[in-house]
């Protein structure tokens, strides 16, 4: 017998529950005052990213049953989405600007425009994208078909502002921070963003 399909309600517990773990990990296991050894000091805030994508892929599998889901389902698909987007995801790109961006662009100097402004700029899509998802939803009747489309553009635009963060920022605070120094400077005013 097959098993029972996931509901949302179900899913919408697990990525729940997967942030839960992650701001857990971040916070009590492994307490901001106490790093394992041997990590370097951004590692709290890599392990926050890969929760967050974590829940990018549950909701991925969430939009590719989207389609063929019965219309209160596919509410309550956009309204999970809605609800992960903004409380969890905007909030996390807001603390960046407010903390970890400007923390990168003192430590690798002033120049005719900040080094993290493309990365803001990308802010700046996803925000318009969460806008236009929203629109979608509360249209009447709700575009299912435009939400899915325009959902799955945000992920790969999430996906690749990730990997860049990664891949481009975190580099420059591991080799130029202390890990006291990049908790006490960012990642306690994250974490405090963040709750
Ligand atoms: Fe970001
Ligand atoms: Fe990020």
């Amino acid at each position: 017998m097959n098993p029972e399909p996931p509901t949302p309600g179900r899913w919408m517990t697990g990525g729940i529950a997967l942030l839960a773990l992650g701001f857990f990990i971040a916070i009590g296991f492994w307490p901001a005052t106490r790093p394992p050894p041997g990590e370097p000091p951004t590692a709290g805030f890599l392990r926050h990213h890969n929760e967050l994508k974590g829940v990018l892929q549950d909701w991925t599998e969430m939009l590719d049953a989207l389609p063929a889901a019965g219309p209160r389902r596919q509410g309550e698909i956009m309204e999970f989405s809605l609800g992960f987007l903004r409380q969890h995801l905007l909030s996390h790109e807001a603390s960046e600007e407010r903390v970890l961006y400007p923390a990168v662009d003192r430590l690798v100097g002033t120049g005719p425009r900040p080094f993290t402004t493309p990365l803001r700029l990308e802010h700046r899509i996803i925000e318009r994208w969460v806008h236009l998802l929203d629109e979608r939803a509360a249209s009447s009747p709700p575009d299912a078909a435009g939400f899915v489309r325009q959902a799955y553009e945000l992920v790969g635009l999430l996906r690749a502002h990730f990997e860049v963060e990664e891949t481009l920022l975190l580099p420059i605070l591991d080799r130029k921070m202390s890990r006291d120094q990049f908790r006490r400077e960012v990642w306690q005013k994250m974490l405090s963003d963040l709750e």
